[in-house]
């Protein structure tokens, strides 16, 4: 496993992280997780040397906060092994879904989310999804009381621009440490408008609101990418997908090269990006997770990287 430097302290988190969002029941669960299986399914990343998880107050309205907090009741050692990251800000009241970066929003969904994980402290905490009607003084205050009390140590955003990212820090005491975007293989808005710029394709169309992936890795902000394996917004998984028949040739060959699985290669294609990169994994099969680890063990060439950029049917100028 390698290790990226988090915050301001430069902890050290696995480029592997383990997310939780289908744990519990839901839309993206197929089946709920029992205790023992979260279990399993944390000490097997353990052991392959991922220490960082991934949660949301929204996952499964609170289901996956509570399966990870019964969890951590039953094998406290688990929460001392893992940094502990989670988001709020995807708002549910009865009837609508917005979203809320709001003070007490986010002081009262902290509270709640310590509550359901049965801890007294939240490693990361990130704003989901940006709220149109943010307001940064108040985001400011938000942060300086979770840090100043202990419930918070690092803070982040996530699907967040780099112009909101910058408006925040002009205000914010506290350094932002993350933002956590879509990327896979096959969905790359935040790296085709770059690559295509200036051109008259439509690939050059700007999708990453003005150089995200530089303007991290100018600001010492780890990337996080979330469904690491899907197409779409949850379209499915395009490895094995008849979808991709090229995408999983070039893949398979490659994998076969370095003698590791496919998921390996379709995370470690991710990972080969220059910057502070995680890539946040959402599988409930320990296996997989073995697998998924393996990414971090080695390194795809130029060449090999830029097969499959292609061969999910992204063009170069
Ligand atoms: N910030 C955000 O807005 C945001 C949005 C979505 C997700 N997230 C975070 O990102 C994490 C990962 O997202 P995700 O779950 O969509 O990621 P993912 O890893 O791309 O997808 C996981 C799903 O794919 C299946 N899968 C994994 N490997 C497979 C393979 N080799 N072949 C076939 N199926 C495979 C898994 O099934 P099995 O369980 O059967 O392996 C699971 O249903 C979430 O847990 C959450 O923490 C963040």
């Amino acid at each position: 496993m390698r290790y990226i430097p988090f915050g301001e302290e430069k902890q050290k988190v696995s480029e592997i992280v383990l997310g939780l969002m289908r744990i519990g029941p839901g839309k993206t669960t197929t089946k709920s997780l029992s205790v023992p299986e979260v279990e399993y399914l944390l000490d097997t990343a353990y052991d392959c040397g991922i220490n960082m998880l991934d949660n949301a107050d929204v996952y499964a309205n609170g289901a996956c906060e509570e399966k990870l907090g019964e969890v951590y009741a039953a094998r406290p050692d688990l929460r001392k092994k893992f940094f502990l990251q989670t988001k709020c800000g995807i708002r549910k009241d009865p009837g609508i879904t917005y979203f809320d970066f709001s003070r007490d929003y986010i002081l009262e969904s902290v509270d709640k989310s310590l509550r359901r994980m049965q801890t007294d402290h939240i490693d990361s905490l990130l704003l989901h999804r940006p709220d149109a009607l943010m307001e940064p003084d108040e985001i400011a205050e938000a942060f300086e009381i979770l840090k100043a009390s202990g419930k918070v140590l690092h803070f982040g955003l996530s699907n967040c621009t780099p112009m909101m990212i910058e408006r925040l820090k002009k205000v914010l005491t506290v350094p932002v440490a993350a933002d956590q975007i879509q990327l896979s293989a096959a969905f790359t808005p935040i790296i085709d408008g770059g690559i295509n710029f200036n051109t008259q394709t439509d690939a050059g169309i700007m999708r990453d609101g003005g150089g995200i992936l530089e303007y991290c890795a100018m600001n010492g902000i780890a990337v996080q990418a979330w469904s690491a394996l899907q197409y779409g917004f949850f379209g499915g998984v395009y490895l094995g997908s008849d979808k991709y028949p090229d995408l999983n040739r070039v893949i398979d060959r490659i994998a076969e090269e370095h003698n590791v699985t496919n998921t390996a290669v379709a995370l470690a294609w991710i990972l080969r990006i220059p910057v502070s990169m995680q890539a946040v994994i959402g599988t409930t099969k320990p296996q997989r997770v073995r697998d998924s680890a393996e990414a971090a063990s080695f390194t795809l060439t130029r060449r090999e990287w830029y097969e499959i950029y292609m061969a999910a049917g992204n063009i170069l100028p």
